[in-house]
């Protein structure tokens, strides 16, 4: 059977909702259908017209269940699923307390295999389709994720963190070996399969300027890879960042200054951003990642997303796990919310959906390939329970539109929320 026709409430996307009235830029229908064949969508549109012309599919009827793209993670750190939701630390000292110690035992390539396996499948279980992860310093650890992803047909992104100063002895790499491990790497995994190499200096502190430019280098030999990193997170390490890089005009500027901003740059956090800053990642139409339960989880401060968004950002959505407290972009979406309050806008949920699927797409430059409910992208979906636990159903219940039951779901679901999850155009419950 290699047709496969999904019976749902569909919600997709034909515009940026954070850039025009939202609902301009929904396609929602409470009795559609999604056509699949092999690994991509071939149709969308009622169920009716759908099932009459496809007599010969295989339907799965997922009643009134939402049919969604499935969701895009665009930052977190596999390595740090064992010690996510880790007490009572802000950034520099969280990173030397439970991180450096944790990301050590990756040098075992079994445990590395261990934890990929784990995290890739407890994605799934949130309806997260696609990760952006950052691995540790061991190009092992890149093999055991880029590995792990591919036995699940998922498209990820990945790349080896690299690190030569202001970490443990054994996590740091040097000039040299970061840049050569980093090649190979990303000459095995890039564009194989679903996999997508990115060239990952951890941040600016844990970079001497001779690696960071290193790293410039290479990027500017693959311009076709992404680069991530990370950017004003927190306030004492943007001060940090400005003894080590005195000549610096701000935290971007050390990465500018050795070949590390483009147009393929991804940006984790960028909540302390200067008007320079904000400038010149629009002018290179880099993007910034939002990781909203790690920024209240580890006291960083508020992502200004209406604000970056008006001002031409791209920007994506992450868990940013382990930082970051849940494996769930539900409760991602949630915690957005909670900040854009905090901020003064209340973020609408199709804002919130399309920022956990297309705007991390947008930002990883894979749409209309992953989070987009289209014809021609590859059929990675999540069905979304509008009524998976008592709290939720009697809310749903009471809801007067699709948005209404949406936004319960989002604020108080998790992985009881995710029905099912598409891969491929495979399901994983079939
Ligand atoms: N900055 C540098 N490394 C990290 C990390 O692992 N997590 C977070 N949240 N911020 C970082
Ligand atoms: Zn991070």
């Amino acid at each position: 059977m290699t047709k496969q026709l999904l019976l749902g409430q569909t919600i997709g996307f034909s515009g940026n909702p954070l850039l025009q009235d939202w609902s301009d830029t929904v396609n929602f229908d409470s009795a559609g259908a999604v056509l699949i064949e092999r690994e991509r969508i071939q149709a969308i549109g009622p169920a009716d017209r759908l099932r009459t012309a496809h007599p010969d599919a295989k339907v799965t009827d997922y009643g009134n269940a939402v049919i969604s793209a499935g969701f895009v993670d665009a930052h977190m750190h596999y390595p740090q699923t064992g010690i996510i939701a880790s007490w009572g630390k802000q950034l520099i000292d969280w990173l030397n307390t439970y991180t450096f110690p944790e990301e050590s035992r990756f040098e075992n390539a079994d445990y590395a295999a261990d934890v990929a396996e784990r995290t890739l499948d407890l994605a799934l279980a949130n309806g997260t389709t696609t990760l952006t992860s950052f691995c540790t310093i061991h190009p092992a650890s890149v093999d055991a994720f880029f590995t792990a992803a591919s036995a699940r047909d998922m498209a990820v992104v990945a790349g080896k963190t690299c690190m030569d100063r202001n970490a443990p002895d054994n996590l740091r790499d040097t000039v040299q070996s970061a840049y050569d491990d980093s090649k190979a790497l990303l000459n095995k995994w890039h564009k194989a399969g679903r996999a997508n190499y990115a060239i990952t200096p951890r941040f600016s502190p844990t970079s001497t300027p001779e690696q960071l430019e290193a790293l410039g280098a290479l990027w500017a030999e693959h311009p076709d890879c992404l680069m991530q990193t990370h950017l004003s997170e927190q306030l004492p390490e943007i001060a940090w960042v400005q003894e080590l890089f005195p000549d610096a005009r701000d935290y971007l500027d050390t990465y500018e200054a050795f070949g590390l901003l483009g147009e393929k740059g991804l940006y984790g956090h960028a909540i302390h951003l200067t008007p320079r800053e904000i400038d010149r990642l629009k002018e290179t139409g880099a993007a910034v990642v939002h990781c909203p339960t790690s920024n209240t989880f580890i006291g960083s401060g508020l992502f200004d997303l209406m604000g970056l968004a008006k001002a031409g950002l791209s920007i994506g959505l992450a868990t940013d796990t382990g930082g970051g407290s849940s494996f769930s972009m539900l409760r991602t979406m949630a915690a957005a919310y909670e900040i854009g309050q905090l901020k003064g806008t209340a973020i609408h949920p199709a804002q919130l959906l399309w920022l956990a699927t297309e705007g991390s797409a947008q930002a990883l430059h894979m749409s209309g390939e992953i989070g987009h409910l289209g014809v021609g992208a590859m059929a990675d979906l999540t069905i979304i329970d509008l009524a998976s636990t008592p709290a939720i159903a009697q809310r749903t219940d009471r809801a007067n539109d699709i948005w209404e039951a949406v936004f319960a779901t989002i604020m108080m679901g998790d992985d009881r929320a995710i029905k099912d999850v598409w891969v491929a155009g495979k399901s994983r419950t079939a």
